[in-house]
């Protein structure tokens, strides 16, 4: 019996999510597991309404879950930083949830802005550092408010916060077994303490790994490679500011927001899983957002509790609906209803 914790959160949040369990009961019934859920109101109106983020007793609430499903976090009200490090950030820092998940694949040419590239040319995952970098923290202003304000924000990395991270890398790229080559997406030339470490550790690991080839591209490189040769990745390795920034464009090249998905792993304990795009404010509660990121999570989130087969038909249903039904991967534009496209997966399923 799985417990799986659900935190709708803000915005079309909780819009994704019910399509999302809806596939989840499709699927359970179909390949024979059993699963139950709670939900949590974690997220902006509860914040405005108690003050409340998340407290300790929360944190080890979630603790006894098999899986965290997360619709999105962001309140247009509330003054930006406060959810994010309050609830997103914290879930993820203090689930130890380290890595974080991105898989870039396109499911259909017709969803792809750049031109001639196929769904074979479009399929890497991006492995982000998700507990330390300039998502520490920490800093500090000098002289503040006054003309010589200096505003420090430091990158914070340590040995074995990025050892963990490489290994899972290595690791990940064998088990996903297709090109088997690891990019490390970095500052080298720039960043010289940061990034020294992340090279030294990466070629000190990569000895132990000799059947995974490997390769270092600068990050400012590597987003001009999404865009020209996105064939030439399979499995990118980086810090979690430039892992943010870089799965974003990783977002649009496979289709956009709707359809891109992540998972915030801890190997050892729970994991959360997630659409990537955010709250979305502008279509909250008109019915038109794309559930498709949501359902990937689900896919990405069934596989983490070793429901494969249910993992990859959710992932199958997403491909035919995407490819057969809908005009379009945005929202407003699909031809379809939010809970329309939750129903097809279903029927596909
Ligand atoms: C993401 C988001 C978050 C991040 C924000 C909302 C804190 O952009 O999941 O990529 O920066 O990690
Ligand atoms: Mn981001």
């Amino acid at each position: 019996m799985y417990k799986i914790a659900v935190i709708p959160g803000d915005g079309t949040g909780p819009e994704v999510i019910r399509e999302g369990l809806k596939v989840l009961e499709a699927a359970s019934k179909k390949y024979k597991f059993q699963y139950e859920t709670k939900s949590f109101d974690f997220g902006g109106e509860r914040y405005l309404s108690t003050g409340k983020t998340l407290e300790d007793k929360d944190i080890e609430e979630l603790k006894k879950y098999s899986a965290i499903y997360l619709g999105a976090i962001g309140h247009p009200q509330v003054k930006p930083g406060i959810l994010e490090t309050g609830v997103l950030l914290r879930l993820r820092f203090s689930l130890d949830q380290y890595i974080n998940l991105r898989p870039v694949k396109l499911y259909n040419e017709k969803f792809c802005p750049l031109k001639d590239k196929k769904p074979e040319d479009i399929d890497f995952v991006v492995v982000r550092e998700n507990s330390e970098g300039l998502y520490k923290g920490m800093g500090e202003f000098r002289d503040k408010a006054t003309k010589d304000e200096v505003a420090i924000q430091v990158s914070y990395n340590t040995r074995k916060g990025v050892e963990r991270c490489i290994r899972y890398g290595f690791e990940y790229t064998r088990k996903r077994n297709k090109k088997k080559k690891l990019t490390l997406c970095g500052k080298t030339n720039v960043l010289t303490y940061a990034w020294d470490l992340w090279e030294r550790v990466f070629n000190e690991v990569a000895k132990e790994y000799p059947d995974i080839a490997t390769d270092y591209a600068h990050v400012d490189a590597t987003t001009m490679w999404f865009v020209k040769n996105p064939e030439w990745f399979d499995v990118i390795i980086t810090d979690n500011m430039f892992g943010d920034i870089i799965t974003d464009l990783g977002a649009m090249i496979q289709g956009g927001m709707g359809i891109a998905a992540g998972g915030n792993i801890n190997p050892q304990g729970v994991s959360m899983f997630e659409p990537i795009g955010g709250s979305a404010p502008k279509y909250t509660g008109k019915n038109v957002i794309n559930p498709l990121a949501a359902i990937c999570a689900l896919s990405m989130l069934l596989e983490s509790l070793g429901e494969a087969r249910a993992s990859a038909a959710v992932e199958d249903a997403v491909i035919e609906v995407a490819a057969k039904k809908l005009k379009s991967l945005a929202a407003g534009k699909m031809g379809y209803s939010t809970s329309e496209v939750g129903d097809l997966l279903v029927r596909y399923l």
